[in-house]
């Protein structure tokens, strides 16, 4: 049976449980499509007193919470146990202990109502995200996944096949975002803040380096950034001033929003694509959005990037990339692993 014939015969359900970092997600999604339930239960607040996630307490606070979030995302979706076809869940990359709470309850329910396990990457998800919301987007394109842990870039061929070809030597964006707003005493996570702060700063303030901008090949470093303004506010230590921080923090920005649109767009140019799908926690960051508007539209090339609250950790996007898995009969064993690093 062709994918399509097996899209029209009936309504598929799929539970999706995300939990590899430090959110709780569980989501209903119809056909791949329909959201009819996504909830979130965040850590930030348990977090934001050690300036990062501390994995131990993330692991502890998945376990207070999962069987709650599962059974709300049920709840809300309106439809009855019985009705989920599958349940798909993030198995890698991640963090071990957080993991391993959303796989083992995905497994009991597998086991439990003897229906399948669809185990997935987390950085597909995030690109899956941007399946959800544009449904009518094909394959073909460059995939660029900013998040806390990682900054990716992805060819996705016209059968949704990804090749890596490009990804940070070193602190992934989110990361260089977070460190530099504990460093400024800003507050966790540090994205947000420096988004907000950055809207009433002058960018071109301070001339920050572009690193690895002209390096040839699609890798991005954001220690070297993070380090030049630890640096310069050394040197300068008017810089920290609470008058100069929007100034500081969006030139900051700016650096990095300008790396990643460059590469990504140079990417797209030497694949032949003429797509690019944005995705990850950093997506949301308004400069970077703006900014990829503006030069794609230039550039003749079509960018989607999810609404806000589909950039953050959510199990809606696993729910949607589980239904294409499903489709494929691309299921798990109960016995399936989880992994802190992995390729697709
Ligand atoms: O995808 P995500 O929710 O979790 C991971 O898989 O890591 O991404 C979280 C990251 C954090 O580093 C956070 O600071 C960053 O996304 N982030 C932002 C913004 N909103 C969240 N970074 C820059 N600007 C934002 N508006
Ligand atoms: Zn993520």
């Amino acid at each position: 049976m062709s994918i399509e014939e097996k899209e029209n015969k009936k309504d598929i359900y799929i539970l999706g449980i995300e939990t590899s970092c430090d959110d709780t997600c569980a989501s209903v999604v119809k056909n791949g499509s329909v959201i009819l339930s996504s909830v979130v239960s965040s850590q930030d607040e348990i977090h934001r007193k050690y300036g990062g996630i501390v994995p131990e307490v993330a692991s502890r606070k998945h376990i207070e919470v999962i069987d709650i979030m599962i059974k709300e995302a049920i709840n809300k979706s309106g439809i009855d146990t019985s009705y989920i076809n599958a349940v798909s869940v993030t198995n890698r990359p991640g963090l071990i202990g957080s993991l391993l709470v959303g796989v083992g309850a995905a497994k009991a329910i597998c086991y439990a109502r003897n229906i399948p396990l669809i185990a997935v990457n987390h950085l597909k998800a995030h690109i899956y995200s941007n399946v959800l919301a544009h449904p009518n987007i094909r394959g073909g394109f460059i995939g660029l996944v900013v998040s806390g842990g990682h900054s990716s870039l992805y060819i996705v061929d016209d059968n949704y096949n990804m090749e890596l070809v490009g990804q940070t030597v070193d602190d992934a964006v989110g990361e260089a975002f977070d460190k530099i707003a504990r460093y400024l005493g800003l507050g966790y996570p540090g994205g947000p803040i420096i988004d907000r702060l950055s809207k009433s700063g002058n960018s071109g303030c301070i001339d920050f380096p572009r690193p690895m901008i002209n390096s040839g090949d699609f890798n991005f470093s954001f220690s070297g950034l993070k380090t030049s303004l630890i640096y310069r506010t050394k040197k300068d230590k008017k810089l920290m001033h609470k008058e100069n921080i929007p100034d500081l923090v969006a030139s900051f920005q700016e650096a990095a929003v300008d790396v990643l649109v460059e590469k990504t767009i140079r990417a797209c140019r030497k694949y032949g694509m003429d797509k690019i799908l944005v995705s990850g926690g950093v997506a949301a960051n308004s400069r970077l959005r703006e900014e990829f508007g503006k030069r794609c539209s230039s550039s003749n090339i079509s960018v989607y990037i999810p609404p806000l609250s589909m950039c953050m950790d959510n199990a809606a996007m696993v729910a949607c990339l589980g239904y294409y898995e499903y489709l494929k009969g691309n299921f798990s064993s109960l016995d399936v692993d989880v992994y802190s690093r992995t390729d697709f």
